[in-house]
């Protein structure tokens, strides 16, 4: 079986969870920044990652799922600044399924990720109330994936694996 870890990460996050999922992935695998990925063919499984903007999945991400995964065995990860659990993630998560619709969706796994003081800052300039609601609550995102969180990605990446062998 050969297997793709692909994500898309402005700050981070998201390369920290694909990292503990590669890890775990005895056989064929590759991980690649999404930017190099040209298409699915001949992955038996892919884990793509990205993180939640705006609420919904990161733009070149959902492109990229709408160009290429159809027909696909997909599993997604995916980072947020909102902790988990949040009724508000649902729907995100939703959008995010839907972006990949066309696909055979084995899983999805989500977890926080911090908020980078960057992007804090123009989430509080963006004169969206929501944004800057959440950037007020940047200290409690700090040190997102933890070791926790990360092992709980790999624990699920193993299970995906498992259930498609
Ligand atoms: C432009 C932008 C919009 C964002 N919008 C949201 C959002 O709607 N909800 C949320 O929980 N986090 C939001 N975030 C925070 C990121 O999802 C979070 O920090 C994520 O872990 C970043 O992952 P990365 O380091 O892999 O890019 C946003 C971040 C950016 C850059």
């Amino acid at each position: 079986m050969k297997v793709l870890v692909t994500y898309v990460s402005r700050t981070g996050n998201t390369k920290k969870v694909a990292e503990a999922i590669f890890k775990e992935i005895k056989g064929t695998k590759e991980m690649k920044d999404l930017e190099q990925v040209g298409g699915l063919e001949g992955y038996d499984l892919a884990f793509v990652g990205f993180p939640i903007e705006a609420y919904g999945p990161a733009k070149p991400a959902a492109a990229f799922l709408e160009k290429h995964a159809t027909g696909r065995n997909i599993a997604l990860f995916i980072t947020h600044a909102a902790p988990e659990g949040d009724d508000r993630i649902k729907e995100w998560l939703e959008s995010c399924k839907g972006a990949a619709a066309g696909a055979k969706l084995v899983a999805v796994f989500d977890c926080q990720g911090e908020l980078s003081e960057q992007i804090a800052d123009f989430m509080l300039k963006s004169g969206d109330e929501q944004l800057a609601a959440w950037a007020k609550e940047r200290s409690t995102t700090m040190g997102q994936p933890d070791a926790t969180r990360l092992k709980r990605a790999a624990a699920w990446a193993k299970e995906v694996l498992k259930s498609c062998r």
